[in-house]
């Protein structure tokens, strides 16, 4: 099949990718045209596992073309991806504006039947507001306003497993109009997903509100998991109960299940915290208050600084002539995204309080210099206290505490002697809990986890 894919940002490439991987040709288009530039040279603008061999595989087969022609990638494709951002706006809700501009340019280029589908997350209804922006183009151009369909499918990717969740995907999700232009552009991406649904099909069939209902409920359950796990954790700390225990206890439930129930310094990322933000959002927006999304949230932004809180009843408030090292700056292992990463909220808090902070991270230390430069624009003086290091145990040397912020893997057996003898105080706060506490004060170390009991 000949499909397009609107914007190279992480789902757009991702998508462009595994399409042409299937066999599909494929053309990515992006207004931007630096990235199209390092795409086109085989290099890949973001980090994820798996994806640049992908990439320069379907380049040399002629099955990937990166371009910034926006006339000839709507020509190209019969199915046409929106896979552009979906910001939050200054008040939560999901800017629409790149989306409503995708379809503006199909509407404007196309020249043939299309079907247009909307994999970006975006509110309940856009699908109608992207049918709406079509039709008014081709109304401008006297052609027949019933030449397309639009289609919701969402994406179920995870950052750094997003090649195996695309090609093995738990399921597929196509949200379809019920008209004749509908049903035919069910069948085009009915065969599209052929190839994933070999052994057993996995395409959940729905119309076109539900299906984008599904995308901002899976997130908004996940993160409500994760929200009343920090809770639970939280409250394990001052009953002298241990989270892991729990969770094991409560997982081995087959209603509840093991996974998405790990506590820690809170959900970061592109995804939770923007579309838990803007479920809420579109649920103001019809009258309704979501109660239990809004303390999802709430307890989210209590969790991130929940290390710094540990770090306030040990050393009281004033942190001036303490050093903190913090291995892990990335929102989660795999990936070099520092989108609303907790590394970011403790790093400004410490420093604040005066603290001195060595940092580490094995991939995103590029990005993280970047975000926390933001971050920090108001007191840029403060930065003098914030040092990089490429060689974990650097970081480690004369720190008073080792905060753990990401669970790398490489984080998980380092050589404890010689961490114990870098550090200042053989302390760790592993944000995490990614250590057996027993096993961590058995090598000497002082250890606090989330809930954490030895
Ligand atoms: C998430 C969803 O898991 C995907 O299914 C979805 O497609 C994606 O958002 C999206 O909407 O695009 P992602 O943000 O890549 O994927 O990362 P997750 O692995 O879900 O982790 C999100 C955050 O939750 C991380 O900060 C992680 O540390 C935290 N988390 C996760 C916990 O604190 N505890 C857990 O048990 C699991």
């Amino acid at each position: 099949m000949k499909i397009t894919v609107i914007g190279t940002g992480y789902v757009g490439l991702v998508t462009g990718a595994c399409l042409a991987e299937q066999g599909n040709h494929v053309f990515c288009l992006d207004l931007n045209q630096e990235k199209i530039d390092i795409l086109n040279a085989g290099g890949v603008p973001i980090y994820e596992p798996g994806l640049k061999e992908i990439i320069e595989r379907n380049l040399a087969y002629g099955r990937l073309i990166f371009s910034t022609d926006v006339s000839a990638a709507v020509a190209y494709g019969d199915i046409q991806f929106i896979a552009v951002g979906t910001p939050p706006s200054e008040d939560g809700s999901a800017d629409l504006s790149y989306v409503l501009e995708a379809a503006r340019q199909i509407g404007r280029h196309m020249n043939r039947f299309k079907v247009v589908v909307n994999k970006s997350t975006v509110p309940v209804g856009t699908a109608d507001k992207v049918t709406e922006v079509i039709a008014q183009e081709l109304l401008n151009r006297s052609l027949p306003s019933e030449n397309f369909s639009v289609i919701s499918n969402p994406e179920f990717l995870k950052e750094g497993a997003a090649i195996e969740d695309f090609m093995r995907p738990d399921r597929i999700v196509i949200g379809s109009q019920a008209n004749a232009a509908g049903f035919a552009a069910k069948e085009m991406m009915r065969q599209l997903y052929a190839p994933f649904n070999r052994h057993h099909e996995r395409t959940y069939y729905m119309d076109v509100r539900s299906a984008e209902l599904t995308k901002y409920a899976a997130n908004a359950m996940l993160a409500t998991r994760i929200s009343f796990m920090n809770e639970i954790a939280n409250l394990a700390d001052v009953l002298g109960a241990d989270i892991e225990s729990v969770r094991q206890g409560i997982g081995s439930d087959t209603r509840i299940g093991y996974s998405f129930l790990y506590a820690g310094t809170g959900y970061g990322g592109s995804c939770f915290p923007k579309d838990v933000s803007a479920l809420a959002k579109i649920a103001e927006h019809h009258g309704q208050e979501l109660k239990l999304i809004k303390a999802v949230e709430e307890v989210n932004e209590y969790q991130k600084n929940i290390l710094v809180k540990k770090i306030i009843n040990r050393y009281g408030k004033d942190l001036a002539g303490k050093t903190f090292c913090l291995w892990g700056l990335a929102f989660k292992p795999n990936t070099d995204d520092m989108r609303e990463a907790p590394s970011r909220v403790v790093i400004r808090n410490l420093l604040m309080r005066g603290a001195q902070i060595k940092a580490h991270d094995p991939v995103a230390m590029h990005e993280a210099r970047l975000a926390i430069n933001g971050d920090m624009s108001d007191c840029t003086e403060l930065l003098e206290d914030l040092s990089f290091h490429e060689d974990p145990l650097d970081a480690a040397q004369g720190a008073d505490a080792l905060l753990i912020m990401t669970e790398w893997k490489s984080f998980r057996s380092p050589d404890f002697h010689t961490l114990k003898q870098a550090l200042a105080a053989p302390v760790i706060f592993d944000g995490r809990n990614i250590y057996d506490p027993q096993l961590i004060i058995d090598q000497g170390f002082e250890y606090e986890g989330i809930g954490r009991k030895a």
